[in-house]
């Protein structure tokens, strides 16, 4: 597939079913993700409609269908941490190594710099040398390895945190634009 074949743009509610249908496998079968039961589609739609209130939550479309998704969420919920989020990305099993996660984080990073975050963390389960390198390759940076701290498929499994700074650090910084506003702001600019 070509990459001007590939249309990365915002998730909706709508997209649920097909999203869960590329999480599924790395819920039943490994331990990727922590979550041990595949959640419903109405909870995944619940999910995607929460986070796009404040992150952006994108979708890799193509000819055949959504291959990946991607998003932000919060790091942790108190307001000083407003300008640290998680990133998480999930591209479908048959179309890993084509480019589409590349595509779909370039993009999450353009809509978080335009919010004014500045620290991206991913929690990746180790080992994952495939996500590793990856994140690597992006600019991440190991920063905490926590030891068996999590119980799946019959096995004890550690975590790495790694982070990547998007921005200069201003003091004071420059308010977090939560995405809700700033997908309107675009549209008022747009009329
Ligand atoms: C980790 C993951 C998100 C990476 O996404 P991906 O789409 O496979 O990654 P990409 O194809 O963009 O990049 C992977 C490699 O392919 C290369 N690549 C990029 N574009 C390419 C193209 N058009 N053709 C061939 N190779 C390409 C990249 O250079 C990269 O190589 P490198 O790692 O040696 O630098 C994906 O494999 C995945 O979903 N894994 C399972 C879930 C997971 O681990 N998620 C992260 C949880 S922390």
């Amino acid at each position: 597939m070509k990459m001007h074949d590939l249309n990365i743009r915002l998730a909706t509610t709508d997209d649920a079913e097909e999203l869960l249908r590329i999480y599924t496998p790395y819920v039943e079968d490994t331990a990727i993700t922590f979550e041990i039961a595949v959640p419903t589609a109405e909870e995944f739609r619940g999910r995607i409609s929460a986070i796009l209130q404040k992150h952006p939550y994108l979708a890799a479309d193509s000819e055949h269908g959504i291959i990946g998704y991607a998003y932000a969420s919060a790091f942790k919920n108190r307001e000083a941490y407003d300008w640290a989020v998680e990133t998480s990305i999930y591209v479908d099993q048959e179309w890993r190594d084509c480019g589409v996660g590349t595509a779909l984080y370039q993009e999450l990073e353009r809509w978080l710099k335009a919010q004014n975050i500045l620290n991206l963390n991913a929690c990746i389960t180790y080992p994952n040398p495939d996500s590793i390198r990856f994140h690597r390759g992006f600019g991440y940076r190991q920063t905490a390895h926590f030891t068996k701290c999590g119980y799946k498929l019959g096995a004890w499994h550690d975590v790495i945190w790694m982070e990547k700074m998007i921005g200069r650090r201003r003091n004071p910084p420059e308010a977090v634009i939560p995405m809700d506003a700033l997908i309107r702001q675009m549209n008022v600019g747009k009329s």
